[in-house]
């Protein structure tokens, strides 16, 4: 959609231009969830996905719950040329980067296919971003970037450190994007370190459709709930923590789509070169118990559940310090655990297979 100036400002009174913004991994499940984020505060986007790990239905239902067209490419992010193809076909002005892969027991395993997507993937970004003169990009990041913590909550501040090859790639990217930013102050980066993102927008259209057997808590509570899996293996009960088990900032995936709309849009507001690197998480940590029950409040059954071994690398507990993008952006998460659920059960109970429901 392109208005003449004062008509947008009629439309959408606000301090920012309207935004044509290419998702990069767009039809996954942040991608998704940011898409109709975006559409709906009045900005247009592309979604550019090699679909390994979506399917182009989650992009026919943004369109549903928006009633609006989305551009969609289908391309790799290691693809210079079909990335400047897209950027300079659909007018793009801004990026968020999103694609990659995310499973830590699989980079630990395939550590060359993790650098190849997530650190190569986004230097051929760049390049293409060079190459077509467009300087926004927000990046995906994790909070897995802080490593061991040696204070809680982990604010911006705290040392970074890898724990495992998905961790060094975030980290990699984050310290190219850093180099990037001050080797040339046309750019304005925003880099967002997610806490666990869990949930799906309200519809119960869109939500978290993992490959396979789920690696994160929340996919497989929910499969367990449906029917699809038989009981949910606690990793640990002999943390040091009030239950036992391990506690993470979960957050709503719309406050976390809509905080890369916030970020967006403040690299577009200034004009001066920035690098934002911020916190999405809540501040409240939740423990594997926690979840678990909140969950059964949701879809009213019980879920069944066996205590089990700790699982390799992973932490006893962290949590954010969300005030840095509350500060910078204006953003805080609005949802609470009991929200998560309810919208990550509807989805899952409407879409017991996924999108291939
Ligand atoms: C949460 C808690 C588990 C599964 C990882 C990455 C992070 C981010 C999200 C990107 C832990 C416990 C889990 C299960 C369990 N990456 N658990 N049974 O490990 O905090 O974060 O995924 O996409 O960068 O490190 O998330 O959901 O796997 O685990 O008891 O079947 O649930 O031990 O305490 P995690 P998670």
């Amino acid at each position: 959609m392109s208005l003449p100036h004062s008509l947008e400002f009629t439309l959408f009174p606000r301090n920012h231009t309207l935004m044509k913004t290419l998702l990069t991994g767009g039809a996954g499940y942040i991608g998704t969830h940011t898409a109709v984020e975006l559409l709906q505060s009045g900005h247009e986007v592309v979604i550019y996905d090699n679909f390994s790990n979506s399917h182009p239905e989650a992009v026919r239902r943004v369109e549903k719950i928006t009633a609006q067209k989305v551009a969609m490419v289908t391309g790799d992010v290691r693809d210079q040329t079909a990335l400047e193809a897209a950027i300079q076909a659909h007018h793009v002005d801004s990026v968020v980067h999103l694609a990659g892969k995310k499973a830590v027991g699989e980079s630990v395993a395939q550590p060359v296919d993790y650098f190849d997507n997530n650190v190569n993937g986004t230097l051929v970004l760049l390049r293409a971003m060079q190459a077509t003169g467009v300087r926004k990009l927000v990046f995906s990041s994790s909070a897995t970037v802080y490593g061991v913590p040696q204070y809680l909550p982990y604010d911006e501040a705290h040392p970074t450190s890898a724990m495992n090859p998905y961790g060094r790639s975030k980290l990699m990217v984050e310290e190219i994007l850093a180099d990037l930013y001050h080797s040339d102050p046309s750019w304005g980066l925003a880099v967002l370190r997610y806490f666990n993102p869990i949930g799906a927008h309200s519809s119960g259209w869109i939500g978290e459709d993992p490959a396979g057997i789920p690696n994160n808590l929340l996919p497989y509570i929910a499969q367990v709930a449906v029917g699809r899996r038989d009981a949910v293996q606690v990793f640990g009960s002999d943390y040091p923590t009030p239950d036992g088990t391990g506690v993470r900032d979960y957050i709503h995936v719309m406050d976390l789509a809509r905080g890369h709309v916030k970020a967006l849009e403040k690299l577009q507001a200034q004009h001066s070169p920035q690098l934002l690197t911020l916190n999405l998480g809540t501040g409240q940590g939740h423990s594997v118990l926690d979840v678990i029950h909140a969950f059964e409040a949701a879809c009213h059954k019980t879920i069944p559940y066996v205590l089990a071994d700790r699982r390799a690398g992973d932490l006893a507990s962290y949590y954010a310090a969300p005030h840095a993008a509350q500060q910078t952006l204006g953003w805080q998460a609005q949802y609470d655990l009991t929200t998560m659920c309810a919208d990550a059960w509807r989805w899952q109970s409407q879409n017991p297979n996924g999108y291939l429901s």
